[in-house]
């Protein structure tokens, strides 16, 4: 086992690593910049539906999120974000024209699968953007989309998320592109920003050691609040759900703006609150819901982008990221996410491969 473990501590810490290779390997042949398209390789009309439904479980589900804000910003069509054990059994309304992008890891899910099922039940056609290969839910969608992350491992979800959030910007890219949203300059730009994801995450690696440091000063907290906004709220989401799962911390988010609607009366210099606070549209905003936040005494621990020194005026800790086009940031600012929650369970001495009560895959309802 330690050999499979090439080295590293745990399977986590190693699938942390290996995202570079596993961006590399999602993205690797579909990127054509000479044309401004990315080649897909599934066998879908892009026009047959206008109206897409993405349905996923856990870590996959904030894949599915930040993937309602990147095809509705590229391809402007209609986009909801769908829990499946919700999705199945609520009575959605879905006909020919709706495509229903399903999301998993493992491709075996129970609540996916089913949810898929009733999608196509009512008509829709449907995608899988999926990891394991030859999986049950890759045999019933009409396409499929791999990821290419390899194995993943450990219970908590690390590689396949960035995997599956550059495989949601392809398909973005693809249907603006198809579908005449997205213009020739703007996909370029993307593609280009895509092609150098590797190695931003790779920098965001080599900085483990500041991200070790806010773990050391901050792991004997009882709970943690994460806010982030726009297409940066389910990365604060995800963020909350690795420290969960893995450190057995209370963690809590919310789109920042919507804390002065409640949890802005937890604040106090017990609660640190991680901040999602790279380069956007909403930087300024977000920056004036952190000042809400220290002005009651809370403990900030930002994200921010290279090169911003405004953010130090409110943040006791900042943690920096590479810069990036704003649509992908999710994808660069979930790494030391994962690794903050990775040291704190370290500290904390838990089992950070196979928590207590969590399942790698989820095949009973
Ligand atoms: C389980 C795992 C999570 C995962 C979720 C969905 O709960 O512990 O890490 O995100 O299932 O799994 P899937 O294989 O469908 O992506």
């Amino acid at each position: 086992e330690d050999a499979e473990k090439g080295g590293y501590p745990h399977y986590m810490l190693k699938e942390i690593f290996e995202q570079p290779t596993a961006l590399q390997n999602t993205l690797g042949g579909r990127l054509h910049e000479e044309n401004a398209e990315v080649a897909l390789g599934i066998e879908l009309d892009p026009h047959a539906f206008d109206r897409v439904h993405v349905i996923a479980c856990g870590t996959a589900f904030y894949a599915g999120w930040v993937g309602k804000y990147l095809i509705e910003a590229l391809a402007r069509i209609p986009v909801e974000a769908e829990i499946a054990s919700e999705y199945r059994y609520r009575d959605p309304v879905v006909d020919e024209r709706t495509l229903a992008i399903v999301i998993s890891q493992s491709g075996e899910t129970v609540d996916t699968l089913e949810a898929l099922r009733e999608a196509k039940r009512r008509g829709a056609k449907s995608l899988g953007v999926i990891n394991a290969k030859g999986s049950t839910i890759t045999r019933e969608t009409d396409a499929t989309l791999y990821i290419h992350a390899g194995p993943e491992i450990g219970v908590a979800s690390t590689k396949a998320y960035t995997a599956m959030l550059a495989a949601m910007s392809l398909i973005a890219i693809w249907l603006g592109r198809a579908r005449g949203t997205l213009e020739e300059a703007a996909a370029l730009e993307l593609l280009r920003e895509l092609r150098r994801l590797p190695r931003l995450v790779e920098e965001v690696l080599e900085r483990r050691d500041v991200v070790a440091h806010v773990a050391e000063k901050y792991h004997q907290a009882t709970d943690f609040l994460f806010l982030g906004r726009h297409i940066q709220a389910p990365t604060a989401y995800e963020g909350a759900l690795k420290l969960k799962e893995i450190s057995y911390i209370h963690a809590e988010a919310y789109p920042a703006g919507e804390m002065k609607h409640g949890p802005i009366a937890l604040i106090d210099p017990h609660l640190p609150v991680v901040v999602l606070a790279t380069e956007g549209p909403l930087y300024e905003k977000t920056l004036s819901n952190v000042q809400e936040v220290r002005a009651r005494g809370g403990h900030i621990i930002a994200v921010a982008t290279d090169g911003d020194e405004e953010i130090r005026r409110f943040a006791q800790d900042v943690i920096y990221v590479p810069r990036v086009h704003p649509l992908l940031s999710p994808i660069v600012s979930v790494v030391p996410l994962q690794l903050l929650a990775y040291e704190i369970a370290v500290l904390l001495g838990r089992d950070v491969d196979q928590p207590r009560n969590l399942a790698k895959s989820v095949t009973v309802e």
